[in-house]
């Protein structure tokens, strides 16, 4: 059961390949993984959507406009729910168009739509005829894909449905099973802390209370004020903060992700909670690093209403706001107070964020304030950051979020042993 509790939406684009997709779909079960088909047009013509429905034991979807019936998602947007639920995206087969129509963003089918949309990885195993493969367009829009972060699985070499012999055959079921199980397996967490061995036992033993995501403050049972933080940060934070050998307490708002391996998470919604659950973690952990990362709403409304507000009453307009804590300054001001780490998302450029940074430092009291443009980061998997110490600034190049979090602990670890 390699791939327990994992959920993967598998993609059959056109191609007569898509028989072994059947094969591969009851093989995923078998390792304890969900599977959702989607198909386009063109794969419905080589494998029918009633075998794959009876193979994965969900309606398959195949278009944008319905949905099979009784398995509608939530809100109608299948193009945004499928994948907010999936840990990954397989298209198996990638025919050449729908690989053209992936590299040029373009949201021809349900299927390309939702791979536009999604935020989690997408793996294509492409199968076509040798000369489709070899042809410059393809291979051009292959490369497109690959620098855009897709993953591309074969093709191999060998005997072809047309005949001939050559590059071009999706790979087996087993051959991707494995690619799957690399990427999502429980080894793949393993895989990733060997490329930071230097990270291991720096923050041995230490307590370590991160926040993460949005806060999220009502207005009424329904709606709330929110950001677009999605947490990624604050996670990827805790991840490599476990693996360097803190005791981690993860703090986060409503996000949408999973919990890394050997953190305490708990979760809120509002900046109130937040500050509370943060207060009383330090004093419980004895915490010695914090680090708010949280995109901590600046503001709530005076009460929460107890019924929906109605269109007609008007009454958003008079909605009091009044300021929340600022949890970051309430534990630097704590005596002692822990090794505090600020995070500054702001807008504009990286020269901007150069300015303001040293004297934001100083007006939050943290010996560590990280700097990104807010708006381009949120959500993404990659960032940008600037350390601001008392030493100065240093920008580090743009990387995935994981590894800019083991640098930036490198340098707390760093903080925590110079005499304060
Ligand atoms: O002042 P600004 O909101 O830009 O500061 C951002 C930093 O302060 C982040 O580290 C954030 O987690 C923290 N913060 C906080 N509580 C607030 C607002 C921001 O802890 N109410």
């Amino acid at each position: 059961m390699r791939l327990l509790h994992r959920h993967f939406i598998i993609g059959v684009t056109g191609g007569i390949a898509a028989y072994k997709t059947c094969e591969l779909v009851r093989r995923l079960q078998d390792e304890g993984a969900t599977v959702q088909v989607i198909m386009t047009e063109a794969g419905g013509r080589f494998v029918s959507a009633l075998t794959f429905q009876a193979l994965s034991g969900r309606p398959v979807y195949t278009d944008a406009w319905t949905s099979p019936s009784g398995s509608g998602p939530a809100n109608g947007m299948p193009h945004i729910d499928l994948s907010r639920e999936a840990d990954g995206i397989l298209i198996a087969p990638a025919s050449a168009d729908f690989i053209a129509q992936l590299a040029n963003g373009q949201t021809e089918s349900l299927l390309a739509t939702l791979c536009l949309a999604r935020e989690i990885p997408l793996l294509i195993a492409p199968a076509m005829n040798r000369q489709m493969w070899q042809n410059a367009a393809t291979q051009r829009n292959i490369d497109t894909l690959r620098s855009d972060g897709t993953a591309i699985l074969g093709p191999s070499s060998g005997d072809q449905a047309c005949g001939e012999i050559g590059d071009g055959r999706m790979l087996e079921p087993a051959e991707l099973l494995q690619h799957l199980v690399d990427h999502f397996g429980p080894d793949s967490g393993a895989r990733e802390a060997a490329q930071f061995p230097n990270i291991r036992g720096i923050l041995q033993d230490a307590s370590v209370v991160i926040t993460a995501g949005p806060t999220f403050e009502p207005i009424d049972p329904v709606r709330g004020i929110t950001n677009r933080s999605s947490g990624k940060m604050g996670f990827a934070i805790a991840q490599a903060a476990a693996r360097a050998g803190a005791r981690v307490t993860l703090i986060a708002g409503p996000v949408h992700l999973a919990t890394p391996e050997g953190i305490v998470r708990i979760d809120v919604q509002t900046a109130e909670q937040m500050h509370q659950a943060v207060m009383d973690c330090i004093e419980r952990t004895a915490a010695e690093i914090f680090i708010g990362v949280a995109a901590v709403a600046d503001w709530r409304p005076e009460t929460t209403q107890a019924g929906k507000i109605k269109k007609s009453s008007g009454s958003l307009h008079d909605i009091r706001w009044v300021e929340n804590p600022d949890i970051l300054a309430a534990v630097a001001r704590r005596q002692p107070a822990p090794i505090c780490v600020g995070f500054a998302a702001e807008s504009g450029s990286l020269d901007d964020l150069r300015a303001l940074l040293p004297a934001k430092r100083e007006r939050k009291q943290v010996p560590l304030l990280i700097g990104n443009i807010g708006a381009e980061a949120f959500g993404e998997d990659t960032n940008q950051i600037m350390l601001c110490d008392a030493n100065g600034i240093t920008l580090l190049p743009p990387a995935r979020k994981l590894e800019l979090a083991h640098h930036l602990l490198t340098h707390i670890a760093t903080l925590r042993n110079r005499p304060r």
